[in-house]
């Protein structure tokens, strides 16, 4: 079977473990050498090292444009210019509006929209050489719709998406295609820490809240899921998709359950 990736060189962003980790492995599998950067440096390397002559790891701490720079050069030492930049690192806290620290915030921008954005900026000039490439922003479904307590996460997720269309537009000139994948779940590392919290807070509750189904799937999505969606958007099948939301979660978000109404 033809390999999807073949040839290509990527770098892919938080991929030590979650989302990233599921990604990288199926970008090997479709033939792509890939990049792995994250700064969780120990897991980092077990995943490259696991995966043999097509994965190298490099610390890589997306707020840190100097890392930036070191981490597209390793790129090209290893493998040579890469034509795929999947942007999916990102941190996560929970709070109100009215309590969050304005640090938090910043804290979740700088790496959730300002590290995407210094990543595009590195690897412009590469993928311009190449005639091309694809960039993947991993945003959430959190940049289709607005929930309470993440108004800090979410804000960064629809920059993010923001960002993506403004840069589909100013690289499509240079055959540079830039996409938003938007998955409905992800790592439980990334949300555990703050289920135990939420459900502390749901045992004192009295009211009734609405019933909302994970998906009309009756599953939730896993990693694989994410990271196939992610390949194809990486992969020249899409090679006329650009600026697009590719939103991942099983109807989730495409509108409500109606009481009553046939389902088929
Ligand atoms: N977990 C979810 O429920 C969920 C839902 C929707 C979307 N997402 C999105 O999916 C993507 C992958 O997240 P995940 O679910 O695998 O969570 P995760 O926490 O397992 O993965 C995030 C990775 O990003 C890395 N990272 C954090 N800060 C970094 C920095 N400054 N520089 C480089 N790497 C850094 C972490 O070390 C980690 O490996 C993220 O963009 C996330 O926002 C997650």
């Amino acid at each position: 079977m033809t390999q999807r990736l073949n040839g290509t060189v990527a770098i892919i962003t938080g991929a030590a473990r979650g989302t990233g980790e599921a990604t990288v492995r199926r970008f090997v599998e479709e033939g792509a050498r890939v990049l792995v950067a994250d700064v969780l440096d120990e897991q980092g390397r077990a995943v490259a090292a696991e995966l043999g002559d097509q994965a190298a790891y490099h610390h890589l701490d997306v707020t840190e444009p100097d890392d930036w720079a070191d981490a597209v050069h390793a790129a090209i030492e290893q493998f040579g210019d890469p034509s795929v930049l999947v942007n999916n690192a990102a941190i996560l806290d929970v709070g109100s509006i009215a309590a969050m620290d304005p640090a938090v915030l910043t804290s979740i921008v700088a790496v959730n929209q300002i590290g995407p954005y210094l990543g595009i900026q590195a690897v412009i000039d590469p993928m311009k050489r190449l005639g091309g490439g694809s960039i993947v922003n991993v945003a959430s479904i959190d940049a289709i719709e607005g929930s309470n307590g993440v108004a800090a996460y979410t804000s960064s997720k629809w920059g993010l998406r923001g960002l993506s269309k403004a840069a589909a537009v100013e690289l499509g000139r240079a055959g540079i295609r830039v996409n938003t994948v938007c998955p409905g779940g992800g790592s439980s590392e990334m949300t555990a820490p703050f289920v135990a919290e939420a459900m502390d807070r749901l045992k004192d509750r009295t009211e009734r809240l609405p019933d909302r189904p994970i998906s009309p799937f009756h599953r939730r999505g896993e990693l694989a899921d994410y990271a196939n969606a992610i390949v194809w958007l990486a992969s020249n099948e899409s090679s006329y998709v650009s600026g697009t939301d590719l939103v991942v979660d099983g109807a989730f978000t495409a509108g409500k359950v109606e009481p009553g109404a046939p389902f088929s």
